[in-house]
């Protein structure tokens, strides 16, 4: 069993994450496979993210984003490259802040509530897994400090996973 210690909310965001990060790398030890570390992710970051709606996972399948371990209302289930917020992340390699996504061209809209977004390219390697996607229902919620810890969240599970299991992403390497 995993207890969760949750952040305390008088320290930085930066000592919140590093408490987060310390807990996902002893959850996803001695786990490879790839839906099941992306669902306690997505889990352990519901749980200790404060003021986030929606908290999970789109994989890299047959040229597009498919839905995968998610903690929120339920999503739409395809996105191509270059659309939405998370298939521009793909399209830019980078990680993409949405302030509102009300302002975003071609913004998705899943959970009516979510107003502000950030969505994390998950490249192992070189080649495209998919994308991490975290929603709040309040404006302006994402910063640097969530740059910074959501990647490295990112680059905990990437590392945690056995490339053996990856899906053949040769040719996605061109993305
Ligand atoms: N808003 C996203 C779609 C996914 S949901 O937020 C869960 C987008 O524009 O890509």
């Amino acid at each position: 069993m995993h207890p969760v210690t949750h952040t305390d909310s008088s320290s930085t965001k930066a000592r919140q994450y590093e408490l987060i990060h310390r807990q996902l790398i002893d959850l996803l030890g001695g786990e490879t496979d790839l839906i099941a570390n992306a669902a306690n992710t997505a889990a352990l970051l519901n749980s200790l993210l404060p003021d986030v709606n929606w908290v999970g996972f789109y994989l890299w399948q047959d040229e597009q984003l498919v839905l995968g371990p998610f903690q929120g209302k339920p999503a739409c289930t395809r996105i191509a490259v270059g659309q939405g917020v998370c298939g521009t992340a793909v399209k830019r390699r980078e990680t993409v802040v949405v302030p509102n996504v009300n302002e975003f061209p071609g913004h998705i809209v899943c959970d009516p509530a979510s107003q502000s977004e950030i969505v994390v390219p998950l490249f192992n390697w070189g080649k495209l897994v998919g994308v991490l996607d975290v929603d709040s229902a309040s404006l302006e919620r994402f910063d640097d400090d969530d740059i910074d810890g959501l990647e490295t969240a990112a680059s905990i599970l990437l590392n945690s996973l056995d490339s053996d299991q990856m899906p053949d992403l040769s040719d996605a390497a061109a993305i």
